[in-house]
């Protein structure tokens, strides 16, 4: 039996390095950092002590996302029982194909699917977990192809011109999908949204009616809970009507959005997801388990199979009494991550009632930094915030273009990072761009929020004077 205890020792050296007190950012740009660390691999091999050391330098290079001076992504800090949960997975190299290979593993998955539904109102749902929002995103939009062409699985796309449609704040993975699929990046309309960035329902009926006038075959409608920049909810009711009257695939990209589904004062945002018929979640994101851990969800049982299921049977999913839980022939993934398992501590670790306070206390601290921005006379907030992005901008008492404005807040961004004081991004919303600041560290509080708005705020005077 291999022992393990050396390379205990070695992640024990490292996570001290971790854990030492250190800037949010210390790597330059890729060109300086080649110029300091020689990455290069060679024929002969190396003792342990060098791979220690590449790790904490590994370590010290990276954005120290577990900080809450992180604020660019759509996570920050730490999940302690999912990263328990993903150094136990990587241990046992659980394979997700089959039961065999990832018996606990697959119950943990069966029954965060399980849960997931319950929260959607999903009654006879089913799901898989998939390598990211991207992924959940590809499958929903596969689903939709699926049921409007039935044989598009052996036939393809039969001359057929299908078209889906997002709204225009929807993440790029659409697009992605669109591609892979063999439905045309072109034929995945950007539907307008509003000035609060949620797709308007009568422009999507517009545009569906566009399509069948070319006579195109509309399947798909992406709704997002939570737009990447933003943070917006699109409304579900109207835009679950006109998928029903033109029999459209309805999915929701929850990626980013869907954790508001655990708390009593915020899941209105989400009002009728059960309408839809598939969505997208990650827990990678705002409940900040290691990436990645995401799931798609689906309303109708066996639709997964159906689309996704064909090969294997000869070698691989053997009809045994575990035949049923074998997950692999609803996945697109032959070797999968246990990633369930991690998930599942950390849900097991804090419960519903964790993430749901997790959501409660960022949407108060949200509250508190949109009032500040409110009040500060060079301030100004660029969007609404339904959820924890906000998007705001430093304006000088001199006027400028917005292009200077631009230019003015990216520096802001870029000055904070280079000094390792805060990690925040820029962002556009509407033809005006501004920094984007995303409240995802349960560790924030008011004081940390002040302290990033009066960064902010010092370096835009000092830029500015
Ligand atoms: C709304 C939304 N959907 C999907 C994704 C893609 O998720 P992933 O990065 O897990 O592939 C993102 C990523 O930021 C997102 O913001």
């Amino acid at each position: 039996m291999h022992s393990l205890n050396n390379e205990l020792e070695m992640l024990k050296q490292v996570i001290q390095d971790f854990e030492k007190e250190r800037p949010v950012n210390t790597a330059g740009s890729a060109r300086e950092v080649l110029e300091t660390l020689d990455v290069g691999l060679s024929d002969s091999g190396c003792d342990q002590d060098t791979l220690v050391d590449f790790a904490k330098k590994y370590v010290a290079l990276n954005p120290d996302v577990s900080q809450t001076d992180f604020f660019k992504l759509l996570y920050s800090g730490i999940n302690a029982p999912g990263l328990f949960g993903e150094w136990v997975a990587s241990l046992s190299n659980a394979n997700m194909h089959t039961y065999q290979m990832s018996p606990v593993a697959t119950l943990m998955e069966l029954e965060l699917i399980k849960q997931w539904n319950q929260l959607i109102g999903y009654e006879q749902g089913e799901g898989v977990l998939v390598s990211g929002g991207s992924q959940a995103n590809l499958i929903g939009m596969m689903l939709g192809r699926h049921h409007k062409l039935g044989d598009c699985k052996r036939l393809g796309l039969q001359g057929k011109t299908l078209i889906a449609y997002v709204s225009d704040q929807a993440h790029y993975s659409s697009q992605r999908a669109a591609n892979l699929l063999g439905i045309g990046t072109d034929n995945l309309i950007a539907v307008a949204s509003d000035e609060d960035g949620r797709i308007i329902p009568d422009e999507l009926e517009k545009e569906i009616k566009a399509s069948l006038a070319k006579d195109h075959t509309p399947f798909y409608i992406g709704l997002t809970a939570g737009t990447t920049v933003i943070g917006a909810y699109d409304p579900i009711k109207p835009c679950a009507e006109i998928a029903k009257r033109y029999d459209l695939w309805l999915h929701v990209d929850g990626a980013w959005g869907a954790p508001v589904l655990f708390s009593k004062e915020h899941r209105h945002l989400m009002d009728d997801v059960s309408l839809s018929d598939s969505m997208s979640w990650d827990a990678h994101k705002l409940l900040s388990v290691p990436l990645t851990s995401s799931g798609v969800q689906v309303k109708k049982a066996g639709i997964l199979k159906e689309a996704i299921a064909g090969g294997g049977g000869e070698y691989l999913f053997h009809q045994d009494e575990n035949a049923d839980f074998n997950l692999g022939e609803k996945s697109i993934q032959c070797g999968r991550r246990a990633d369930s398992l991690k998930v599942w501590m950390s849900w097991k670790a804090n419960g519903a009632n964790g993430f749901a306070n997790k959501v409660d206390h960022l949407q108060a601290m949200k509250r508190h930094c949109v009032e500040q921005i409110e009040n500060h006379p060079r301030f100004k907030l660029l969007a609404p915030t339904a959820y924890l992005n906000i998007l705001f901008r430093y304006e000088p008492e001199t006027e400028l273009t917005e292009e200077q404005l631009r230019e003015l807040n990216i520096t802001i961004c870029k000055n904070l990072k280079s000094k390792g004081s805060a990690f925040i991004d820029y962002a556009s919303f509407k033809g005006r761009s501004g920094i984007r600041l995303i409240l995802g560290n349960v560790d924030t509080t008011k004081e940390i929020v002040d302290k990033v708005l009066a960064l902010c705020a010092a370096e835009g005077d000092l830029l500015t004077k």
